[in-house]
């Protein structure tokens, strides 16, 4: 099924359990028309953080950082309680309902495009960190991911799902409207956005810019106690992070782990040469000029 013209808040059903909601498509398990509506109606608060990506872009790392830095660097939290409890998920209604749950200040994780964010956020004081990644080893994240995550079909080969990630034709749709929508928001004081690789390549300058956007100074121990446990290897071995408690029916962790690798540049291991200029191009087409619509797709 192709992409589809996008009517917002109307849905149609797709073959193969996926569905089509504000022309984006879904996997019907874990989503719904219902949760999709739910999330958009969800009564934000002034005091909370959301975590937003588009997936395989860092989320669990972010929330990783974001739910230490809430615990001052006490990796307790972190290690007693699963990360999509900690930071749940906004378009699931598990998810909101634990939102609705949790303790303020809250942490809640999105991957929906901006235009199908909850309304009351863009009247709200409430704050959106925005975490973006080279949309190559998006993809290749994604194609692993999605041999493993069982509400998404089967990628196929690596080339021919490009092509879809090109084109939008994913869960969570296109790369670039998302990442161009959500980027319009930046210059407003309850939006940060910081890159995967700006993660990697220094970690404890990160969480610091992190702690200020947040109004929440740490000590130098706590800084240290943060980027210790958000650590890949920390991560990796905490079943509270690494999603190894996850059940079969949504993660098949028989073919690979959550956790895959956490490098960047990944990249140039599974892209020719060929695919890496067609990616290019298509990068170039759709990510210079004005946004040709006001949800920010090109
Ligand atoms: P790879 O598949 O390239 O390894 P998301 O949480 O948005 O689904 O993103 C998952 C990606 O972030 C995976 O990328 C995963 O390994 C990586 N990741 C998670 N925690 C990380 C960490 N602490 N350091 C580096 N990469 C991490």
């Amino acid at each position: 099924p192709g992409v589809s013209e996008g009517y917002p808040g109307v849905s149609q059903v797709m073959s193969h359990g996926y569905f089509q909601h504000g022309g984006v498509t879904f996997p019907g398990l874990l989503y719904s028309p219902r949760s999709l509506e739910a999330a958009r109606e969800f009564p934000v608060e002034d005091d909370d953080v959301f975590n937003v990506t588009y997936q395989k872009s860092g989320t669990v790392w972010m929330l990783e950082i974001l739910s230490l830095i809430r615990q001052d660097g006490d990796p307790r939290w972190c290690r007693s309680v699963p990360n999509w409890d900690r930071g749940p998920w906004l378009e699931t209604l598990l998810g909101l309902r634990r939102a609705r749950a949790n303790a303020r200040p809250r942490i809640i994780s999105s991957h929906l495009p901006v235009h199908m964010f909850p309304k009351s956020f863009f009247g709200s004081k409430a704050k959106v960190i925005y975490t973006v990644r080279d949309p190559k080893d998006v993809l290749v994240s994604l194609f692993h991911f999605a041999r493993i995550f069982r509400p998404y079909r089967d990628p196929g080969s690596l080339g021919d799902f490009m092509d879809k990630f090109l084109q939008g034709d994913v869960p969570f749709g296109s790369w670039f409207q998302h990442v161009r929508g959500w980027l319009q928001l930046r210059g407003r004081e309850n939006f940060f956005w910081i890159s995967y690789e700006e993660l990697q390549q220094d970690l404890r300058g990160s969480v610091q810019r992190l702690c200020s956007f947040l109004c929440h100074p740490l000590s130098p121990a706590a800084l240290d106690a943060v980027v210790t446990n958000a650590s890949f290897a920390a991560m990796s071995h905490n079943p509270m992070s690494n999603f190894s408690l996850s059940p079969g029916f949504i993660l098949d962790q028989n073919r690979g782990p959550f956790l895959r690798k956490g490098i960047s540049g990944d990249w140039r291991n599974h892209l020719s040469p060929e695919q890496s200029r067609r990616f290019d191009l298509v990068y170039r087409e759709r990510m210079e000029g004005p946004p040709k619509n006001p949800s920010g797709d090109t």
